[in-house]
């Protein structure tokens, strides 16, 4: 059987970013099972209707990593109980079709969604717009598990480096479902 590609897209573009850390211990649960790449589009520009026929380079190469991807998987950060503008860019460029004849890529694709914050809420508020966004994109979203980690600082140490200790099992469960999900 053909190995299923994932693409991780990650709502935040910090070095050190818990969610992206979240992201890389969902590939290292994930190993041989499936290919994991993490989406890197820091050189998108803003969403423009003047630049966008024809697409800048940069938007033809994140568009053809999701066409060519058998899911995606989003990381998503809590800003002011919403998901960051970087990825509301991201997300406005990848819903508009390529072309007169071709859609929008997002379209059908299987969904994940995750993240971590600071706050109590683990950044459900924020995840809860993403899934009305991306379910408006026609993306086919597993609902149930979702995982959303709160109080970050207890599963962090000083330096900021993520170590999942309550969290970890339901990321396992949630990396089970997803790829029993996309099959
Ligand atoms: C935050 N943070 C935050 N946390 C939260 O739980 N709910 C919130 O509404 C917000 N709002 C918010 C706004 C802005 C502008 C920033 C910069 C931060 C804190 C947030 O959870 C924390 O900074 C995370 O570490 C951000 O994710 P990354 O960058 O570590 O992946």
């Amino acid at each position: 059987m053909k190995k299923q590609k994932i693409i991780a897209i990650v709502g935040s573009i910090r070095q050190n970013s818990l969610n992206l850390q979240l992201a890389k211990e969902a590939g290292r649960l994930i190993g041989e099972q499936a290919d994991f790449e993490l989406l890197e589009f820091t050189d998108v520009p803003f969403f423009n209707q003047d630049i966008e026929y024809p697409a800048p380079d940069s938007v033809t190469r994140v568009r053809n990593k999701v066409k060519e991807a058998d899911a995606i998987w989003f990381f998503c950060p809590e800003y002011n109980h919403s998901f960051p503008g970087v990825l509301k860019n991201l997300i406005d460029w990848l819903s508009r079709p390529i072309s007169e004849n071709e859609p929008q890529v997002l379209k059908g694709k299987p969904a994940a969604v995750s993240g971590i914050s600071l706050g109590m809420s683990g950044g459900v508020v924020a995840q809860d717009s993403l899934v009305s966004l991306i379910s408006m994109l026609n993306m086919k979203i597993m609902n149930q598990p979702r995982l959303s980690i709160p109080n970050a600082w207890q599963q962090t140490d000083t330096d900021g480096k993520l170590i999942l200790t309550d969290s970890l099992s339901h990321l396992e469960k949630q990396v089970k479902a997803f790829l029993c999900f996309i099959v």
